[in-house]
């Protein structure tokens, strides 16, 4: 075995992570559940989302038979909601196919399966030899041989695969960089390969991986109309397409007037409007702020019943499908009511 990936197995053994949900099984549909909900999540906000999520479909079939909003419900706070969507879309080509997919390319070809992700779920629960290279796994590389570059870094993780300890090296690279070779202040005094580390050595640590130059994110607005009438919220199904797609929401003025804008398009009559405080959520790519306006309606037209719109119980409303601020505004008005 290379000396690499001979350290880090050692040091996996004695020194990485042993007691995660995920772990101790060799279930693919398990693994590849985990594997999803960890791209670009960490791992204390997974947890409960994992649990919950194999608690009400325990395997793929329980899965393919679910709706889209009921796996968006338990998505719902997790973020990135195009995993969930893909993940349904996944779960029925394995149903319909009869077999969890065992190759990295088929395994590769499935709804939401990167590269990386899917060298995780091959090395995992088929023990394929296929290399990972995530964020942490990126700043380990790149610290450790001082070496970057997206293509360069490929070639060298295939590189380094060893023959067998396909699972407990992946694991360690992953643990290594979540845990040792963290992004500020590394422990590196803990690392099994900090002697032969270029950072180290070059003293060059705070430069390893180099900083991406990031421009700063635009700012996008949008001002939520939030309905109220006798103890209901009104929700609209956002559009399949789009990072909030298929996820309830307060529904978003256009323009004009709110009050217009309830009459004629929402259909309900606006006794009183009053502005609440702004949000702001950040995406990847641009920060939204929202300035929600509450309205409370004395009457509803019989054109708030479109489909794709729905009149819920503030209760029921928290635990819809719905992303991250329309619940933390909904919490914020079922304490004031
Ligand atoms: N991040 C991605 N996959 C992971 C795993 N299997 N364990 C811990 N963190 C991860």
């Amino acid at each position: 075995m290379p000396d690499f990936a001979q350290k880090l197995v050692l040091w996996q053994r004695r020194h990485g992570r042993h007691g995660l949900p995920w772990q101790g099984t060799r279930d693919p549909y398990r693994i590849w559940l985990s594997e999803i909900m960890l791209q670009q999540t960490q791992v204390a906000a997974v947890i409960p989302y994992y649990q919950r999520f194999l608690e009400r479909f325990p395997d793929v079939g329980a899965l393919a038979g679910a709706s889209e909003d009921e796996v968006l419900r338990l998505w719902s706070g997790l973020g990135y909601y195009a995993r969930g969507r893909n993940l349904l879309r996944a779960a029925r080509e394995v149903a319909q196919a009869g077999r969890f997919p065992d190759t990295y390319e088929q395994i590769h070809a499935l709804p939401g399966v990167g590269p990386s992700t899917a060298a995780a779920i091959a090395a995992f629960a088929f023990g394929r030899r296929a290399a990972i290279l995530d964020g942490n796994v990126k700043r380990v590389l790149a610290r450790r041989f001082g070496i970057e570059g997206e293509k360069a870094q490929w070639a060298l993780a295939q590189k380094l695969l060893p023959a067998r300890a396909i699972g407990t090296y992946t694991q360690a690279l992953m643990d290594l960089g979540a845990t040792v070779c963290t992004r500020t202040r590394p422990a590196c005094e803990r690392c099994p390969v900090a002697g032969e580390c270029v950072a180290r050595r070059e003293d060059r640590i705070d430069e390893l991986p180099a900083a991406r130059k990031r421009n700063p994110l635009p700012l996008k607005h949008a001002t939520w109309l939030v309905l109220l009438h006798q103890g209901s919220v009104l929700l609209e199904r956002r559009p399949s397409t789009g990072i909030w797609g298929g996820l309830w929401a307060f529904p978003e003025l256009i323009s004009g007037l709110a009050e217009v804008f309830c009459r004629k398009v929402l259909g309900g009559e606006v006794k009183q409007a009053l502005r609440l405080p702004e949000i702001e959520h950040g995406f990847t790519h641009f920060k939204l702020r929202v300035r929600p306006i509450r309205c409370t309606v004395r009457k509803i037209l019989p054109r708030a019943e479109a489909p794709g719109r729905i009149w819920l119980d503030l209760d029921d409303a928290i635990r819809a499908a719905v992303p991250a601020p329309v619940k933390k505004l909904l919490l914020e008005l079922r304490g004031r009511n």
